[in-house]
């Protein structure tokens, strides 16, 4: 959700910025923006509402160059989607120019006051208040100083910090911005607060993006800024200072990306190629993970001890949209092989529940991203309440896996398509092999560990025994492609698998589609049955298969088309009652939903293909959704 990027060094700015907003379009966007500095003293900016390659269009009819410059892709949050609302925002006179992933809450009563100290105001957004904002601290400041730019040099940026700091502590709400100054072309000064931003070190050049992918292929050199950090980013240095401990030395680690890892890789679309990626991501997330020899398996991120482990008597899940789903197999997983109570909560509503949490309370907070706004407000509050949080998340230095007081990272590697797939499957195994540990820390036998051992190790080939399925989803997607409302039915490990389903139907495809323990449709969604209402049942062999199959007799009786998720030997029962049969292979019944997950993934991508949705960036839709 909105995405930014910087550059100061010796080659001209907008390539570096226009190649990185490409790389930041995943995250959604619904207009983009750059501005580049020169030492004449110009800052020219470029905006546009829309696709990203109507602002390359706009720059390769009306081109701008400089040596500093910033970029912002936009998804609206104050005002709508057009080129006024665009970032960059110009600070004052045009002294300066800003770009801001975020919200600041407070930006009407801010904005009152600069207006009434004569700032002009041309968007809607709350992003223009902090560009008035930091030109209101500089022209009072300048006013006194009048500094020229050698002498800001050899002042290291001291009063520019200082507009910025003084602006900083006025807002109210989050930030990852960025500020250049019309009159010092050779500094970018960045700040963050609850929205990530990250710094890469070049030679003679300084890069600067609100996630990693930008940097893949231009530095291997990455510096993480904190909550509270400002950094000042010039071509041959760079400075960190925290708001209360002062300057800090830079952290700079080894970005382990590479470019083949945020491309497409010969697929039409991220989503197509992060399905097909789920054999390999499943190995990557249990990869060490697993010991055969004690039955068990084993993290090396909770930062908790054995003894600690055995003394959580309630586990809390908590996450959104698609990671809740994981978390409800996670429900189903653990208390099964563990038999420790599990609550699973929307983390949009744990922030503002107040739930009597007992000691022994372990919390974890559920994330592809690592930065949703609700899921790391609501750990937040779980940690104030004392409880020990941790993070199952894929995105390595995200904020919500540093607050943590551990956790698991997925492994998946970057997932660049907004309908969540590889992740998905890794939450489950992650969550699957958590249930093992717990689970042989208390009742679980060795026998039993070391067949869910062998379940787990045989999942990858299975998965990709499941991926064969393809062509046949592509010819029943092409069958149902109009249906204007869907059912994803599924009980036990698979009611979450068929709330997922219709997720990524919905996201992508903009059809009506609702996810329902199967049973629970005669409670009111079988009133929506007719005969262009399909129905998509999980329905694999295990403990309730018998009962799904009278739930698909009910659909049936009203005649409502039937898709039948299962496996061989499911297939040969179900017989003519389903419309069409697309069949996975046979696991055990916790991992169903990571082999089911496959043909409803596909489903909903033929399905949005057919219907000329775009699969990778739909509309409205952010991949990570930053704001409340
Ligand atoms: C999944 O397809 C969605 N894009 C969305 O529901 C997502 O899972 C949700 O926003 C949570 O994101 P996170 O896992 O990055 O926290």
């Amino acid at each position: 959700m909105c995405g930014i990027v910087g550059y100061v060094g010796h080659r001209d700015c907008v390539d570096f910025l226009l190649q990185g907003l490409r790389r930041l379009e995943y995250r959604g966007y619904d207009s983009s923006g750059v501005v580049a500095l020169t030492h004449g003293g110009r800052m020219q900016t470029a905006k546009a509402a829309g696709r990203l390659d109507k602002l390359i269009g706009r720059l390769a009819h009306s081109p701008i160059h400089g040596t500093t410059g910033v970029g912002h892709t936009r998804w609206a949050t104050h005002g709508p989607a057009t080129d006024e609302n665009s970032h960059p925002h110009i600070g004052g006179d045009g002294l300066l120019a800003v770009v801001h992933n975020g919200v600041i809450e407070n930006f009407r009563s801010l904005k009152e006051r600069l207006e009434a100290a004569g700032y002009i105001f041309r968007s809607a957004t709350d992003t223009e208040v902090v560009a008035h904002l930091i030109a209101s601290y500089w022209e009072q400041e300048h006013a006194a100083t009048s500094l020229t730019a050698a002498e800001m040099v050899e002042q290291n940026y001291e009063p520019l910090v200082r507009c910025v700091r003084a602006a900083l502590q006025k807002l109210r709400g989050t930030y990852g911005l960025a500020v250049v100054f019309r009159d010092f072309p050779d500094v970018v000064i960045a700040a963050k607060l609850g929205s990530p931003l990250v710094v890469g070190v070049g030679d003679g050049e300084h890069f600067l993006a609100s996630d990693s992918s930008p940097l893949v292929g231009v530095t291997d050199k990455i510096v993480y800024l904190d909550d509270h950090e400002i950094a000042v980013i010039t071509a041959d240095t760079l400075r960190v200072l925290h708001r209360d401990l002062g300057e800090k030395p830079a952290d700079v680690r080894t970005l382990a990306l590479a470019a083949g890892e945020v491309d497409k890789g010969g697929y039409e679309h991220f989503m197509l190629k992060e399905i097909f990626e789920q054999p390999d991501t499943l190995c990557n997330t249990m990869r060490g993970r697993l010991k055969p020899d004690e039955a068990t398996a084993h993290f090396g991120g909770l930062n908790l001890s054995p003894k600690e482990l055995r003394s959580v008597r309630r586990i809390v899940l908590t996450g959104c949209g698609t990671s809740w789903h994981a978390a409800l197999v996670g429900e189903y997983v653990i208390e099964e092989l563990a038999r420790i109570p599990v609550e699973v909560e929307y983390a949009s509503e744990l922030r503002y529940r107040n739930p009597p949490l007992d000691d022994g309370t372990l919390v974890f907070a559920i994330t592809q991203s690592g930065e949703t706004a609700d899921t790391l407000a609501a750990m937040r509050e779980m940690k104030r309440m004392g409880h020990t949080t941790l993070a199952i998340s894929n995105v390595v230095g995200s904020s919500i896996a540093k607050e943590a007081h551990g956790g698991i990272y997925l492994h998946a590697g970057p997932e660049i398509g907004v309908a969540s797939t590889k992740a998905f499957t890794s939450q489950c195994v992650a969550l699957t092999m958590l249930g093992l540990y717990l689970g042989r820390m208390r009742h679980l036998s060795p026998v039993q560990g070391a067949r869910i051992i062998d379940d787990l190790q045989a999942l990858p080939e299975q998965v990709r025994a499941a991926l064969a399925c393809d062509e046949a989803v592509r010819q029943i997607a092409d069958k149902y492609a109009q249906c204007g409302t869907f059912l994803y039915l599924g009980r036990q490990f698979n009611f979450p698998a068929a709330l997922e389903g219709a997720l990524k139907l919905k996201e992508i495809s903009y059809i009506h589609a609702e996810g329902y323990p199967a049973a629970e449709m005669k409670h009111g969604p079988i009133a929506l049955v007719d005969e262009n209402t399909p129905s998509v049942f999980i329905v694999p062999q295990g403990a309730v298969f018998e009962k799904v199959i009278s739930n698909m007799e009910e659909i049936k009786a009203r005649g409502g088309p039937v898709i039948a998720v299962t496996c061989a030997e499911g297939a040969a029962t179900i017989g003519d009652l389903a419309d069409d049969v697309i069949e996975v292979p046979t696991v055990a019944d916790f991992l169903q939903p990571i082999v089911t997950a496959i043909p409803t993934q596909l489903l909903a991508y033929y399905i949005a293909l057919r219907r000329g949705c775009d699969v990778d960036k739909p509309r409205n839709l952010a991949k990570s959704v930053t704001v409340e």
